[in-house]
């Protein structure tokens, strides 16, 4: 049975105050499974709108399973309530944790302007024994050397001092959005303070709200290295998934079969080859690592083939139909990956550019977004169901609802591009073409047995 204490120290079997800074797709359920753990929360965001519903006891966006019910019970507790104000919840709260976004910039530097204020504002109501948390992914040193310092500028405290300044520490958000509480009591809960006194309180917060195992890293550095390097790694392994594809269609092999193959050795974990990678994770952060390291080569050209599977795609459209002057192209699929409503650096939003500066005139359909969000992306929209004279359907997520197209919807369509493996099984007429990433031209395989016949065995 946990006891409710102020101040809380970090005992063991206690809870205290924790303010949430930023109520968004993470900040929101966090507050819930903080709750959920005893802890009194206080839930800060900039837009009143959102303050304004959350202190009703509901949410302001649906799709994160269960976390409705949770914060209503959790406002029905009297264990949470919404502020504007960073200072006031600040003052009130034992443990602030922030997961404010860091965006990219225009020339791909990490883009403070959320999280900058948001820091202050926290400053403006720091007290003796508090401890600071950022979740929030951040380059390797922001926690120490650009918050440390700017925290204690606005409040005349010192970071890393339990008995008269405060506790400082970083610990990664690693969870999947749409399966959030489930990833929160699964993954190991990584921490790293500042100093041992900032780490060890963290790591006493977070076995207090989660029962996954909570891992203590020696410094903020590593933790939030961690979180670079995990993000990065499955970046490089897309790329090489890429161009494993790429070489797969030229030679007339099945990439998905290779991938199967290789991936039944249990030290390979080949990922899946796709028209690119969105999200505000993964074509983020290694953005965050290249600016600060340029010696590291390969996030780099990770990011630069990854970025470059849309043109591919765009490619191989014109490969089946000539110029894409005038014809009319059905994008399915406009979220950054399908059941996510998030279109935060989404290949759809690039994949429509590029068909639209070839000309084509690109419809688009998405099960999460209105006509309205769908008109925002460059594309008009399309209906499920309705008859269209499209000439290409390429599918950009692999929303479980495109395994029932009806190509006979589409009287003139003459090919399918499957970006994402997900309409494989889709019977489709002779005269459609379907092309997938990584599935071989059965034109280009014959081409490449046929070489081989000769003798010149091709180029490898
Ligand atoms: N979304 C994911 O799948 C995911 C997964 C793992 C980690 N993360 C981490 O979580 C961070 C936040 O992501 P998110 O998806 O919750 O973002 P989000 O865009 O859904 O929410 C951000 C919230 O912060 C609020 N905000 C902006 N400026 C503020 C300020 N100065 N003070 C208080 N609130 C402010 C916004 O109004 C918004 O409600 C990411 O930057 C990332 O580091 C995200």
């Amino acid at each position: 049975m946990t006891q409710f204490v102020h101040p809380w120290r970090g005992d063991p079997e206690t809870v205290g105050t924790v303010a949430v800074i930023g109520m968004g797709k993470i900040g929101l359920p966090l507050a819930a499974q903080y709750a959920g753990h005893g802890w009194h929360v206080i839930g800060v965001d900039v837009q009143p709108w959102v303050v304004e519903t959350l202190n009703r006891g509901r949410v302001h966006f649906a799709e994160e399973p269960t976390l409705a019910e949770r914060i209503a019970e959790a406002h029905a507790a009297g264990r949470f309530r919404a502020t504007t104000s960073h200072a006031e919840a600040t003052r009130d709260a034992d443990v602030v944790v922030i997961i404010v976004p860091v965006m990219l910039s225009d020339t791909k530097e990490p883009d403070y302007r959320y999280i900058d204020p948001a820091t202050t504002a926290v400053a403006g109501g720091l007290h003796q024994g508090v401890l600071v948390l950022y979740e929030t992914t951040l380059p390797v040193g922001d926690t120490r050397d650009r918050f440390g310092p700017m925290l204690e500028a606005a409040s005349g405290l010192a970071a890393g001092d339990p008995e008269a300044g405060f506790l400082l520490a970083f610990s990664p958000e690693r969870v999947y959005s749409g399966r959030v509480f489930h990833d929160l009591d699964t993954y190991p809960k990584l921490v790293g303070g500042v100093d041992a006194a900032s780490g060890a309180r963290a790591a006493a917060f977070y076995r207090s709200v989660v029962p996954a195992e909570v891992w203590q890293l020696s410094t903020a550095e590593a933790a939030e290295f961690a979180k670079l390097a995990e993000t990065t790694y499955r970046d490089v392994n897309i790329a090489l998934a890429n161009q494993f594809a790429e070489y797969a269609e030229r030679m007339g092999v099945d990439i998905q079969e290779v991938i199967r193959g290789s991936n039944s050795q249990p030290f390979s974990h080949i990922h899946q080859p796709g028209i690119g990678v969105g999200g505000h994770c993964i074509p983020v952060y290694p953005h965050f690592l290249i600016s600060r390291a340029p010696e590291l080569t390969l996030p780099a050209l990770s990011r630069q083939v990854n970025d470059g599977q849309v043109g591919a795609a765009v490619a191989a459209l014109e490969r089946e139909l000539g110029p894409l002057e005038g014809t009319p192209v059905l994008v399915l699929g406009l979220t950054y990956r399908e059941d996510v409503k998030e279109l935060a650096y989404t290949r759809a939003i690039p994949l429509i550019d590029r068909l639209s500066f070839h000309g084509a005139r690109v419809s688009a359909y998405d099960p999460l977004l209105t006509d309205e969000e769908v008109a925002r992306t460059g594309a008009a929209p399309w209906h499920w169901g309705d008859r269209a004279p499209f000439r290409a359907v390429v599918v950009q997520t692999g929303a479980r609802q495109f395994r029932s197209l009806d190509p006979a919807w589409f009287p003139d369509l003459a090919v399918v591009f499957d970006g994402r493996n997900a309409v494989r099984d889709l019977a489709l007429p002779e005269r459609v073409a379907y092309v997938g990433v990584g599935v071989p031209d059965p034109r280009a395989a014959r081409r490449v047995r046929r070489t081989a016949a000769a003798g010149s065995g091709g180029r490898r």
